[in-house]
């Protein structure tokens, strides 16, 4: 079995900072890799829509000098013929070097990688885990506040079934001098296996509260996210909890003047457009940096693999 990405926690704090400083040598002299990944493919395997989080690897390979493989939707590949995502796994292992993989069942990345020959890559195995999205993450908070240490950080909208800040606050859990406020209606809290074995198990203080209001002047970073509709048993409680925040500018009145203003993306209503001028918006700088630490995991990850194979 290759080494693979399933979990943020599978890389310690030490390899992260490796690819956060070779993520940042790529911004600085891309040419450098342009013919890195020369002959090799990437296989992106979408059981689930996506915008960001796939283009963003095609893109990360095509800017190595690589080629790219795939599907973009479940429909179109063998799963819609009861094909097993193992065996899925084990076909795609003939003609990729590496795999990156989006599907709606929780743990199914695990499973390809349990199977494939090659890296995988989970990019959102269901409301469980999105590690891509947190090294993006990582990458914009390290360039925006020049640590990943030492703030509060507000999580607001869905954080029972959110993947990106599951796997957020399990990266956030292994740095000093993290604050955590839990900003959701009383149905979308963060579950409590989270609560229990991350948040009170690493001792990082935190609060939780329905009032973005009041929690906004202490923080240093909000990441707002997406009510998960795809994840709701019934559209009724979707549409009646869809838009419980929306940030609007009066809302930031009482924020400080050095926020930095986070979302995963896709937006539905949970940042007004009115914001995307201030200065303090990260959200789109997050797209950009998620290409490029994601070239520097492709990169990562094939250099481990050829090791392996001597
Ligand atoms: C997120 C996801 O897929 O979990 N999107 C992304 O990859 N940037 C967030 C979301 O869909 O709400």
């Amino acid at each position: 079995m290759s080494r693979s990405l399933i979990d943020i926690l599978d890389f310690s704090v030490q390899e992260i900072d490796e690819l956060i400083n070779m993520a940042l040598d790529i911004v600085k002299s891309p040419e450098k890799y342009s013919e890195k990944c020369h002959g090799k493919k990437l296989a992106t395997l979408f059981f689930e829509p996506s915008t960001r989080t796939r283009l963003s690897f095609e893109a990360a390979m095509y800017e190595l000098g690589g080629n790219v493989i795939g599907f973009s939707e479940a429909q179109s590949s063998s799963a819609a013929k009861g094909e097993s995502v193992a065996d899925t796994a084990k076909t795609v292992s003939c003609y990729a070097d590496i795999i990156a993989m989006r599907h709606p069942k929780e743990g199914a990345a695990y499973v390809v990688a349990k199977n494939a020959s090659v890296p995988v890559i989970n990019a959102g195995d269901g409301g469980h885990l999105h590690p891509t999205q947190t090294l993006a993450d990582l990458l914009t908070i390290y360039r925006e506040k020049g640590s990943l240490s030492g703030f509060t950080i507000g999580f607001c909208g869905d954080l029972k079934f959110g993947r990106t800040v599951h796997s957020l606050i399990a990266a956030l859990s292994r740095y000093s001098g993290i604050n955590v406020v839990l900003i959701s209606p009383e149905e979308l809290k963060l579950p409590s296996y989270i609560k229990k074995d991350i948040l009170k198990e690493k001792n990082i203080p935190f609060a939780q509260t329905t009032d973005l209001e009041e929690a906004m002047p202490a923080l240093d970073i909000l990441y707002m996210t997406r009510v998960q509709r795809e994840r709701f048993f019934n559209e009724e409680d979707y549409l009646r909890l869809k838009d419980s925040y929306i940030l609007t500018p009066e809302k930031l009145m009482n924020a400080k003047s050095n926020l930095c203003i986070m979302h995963p993306l896709p937006r539905v209503n949970e940042i007004s457009v009115a914001i995307d001028s201030d200065p303090r918006a990260c959200y789109f700088k997050q797209v950009l940096n998620g290409k490029y630490i994601r070239m520097a995991l492709i990169l990562k990850l094939l250099e481990e693999a050829e090791k392996d194979e001597y």
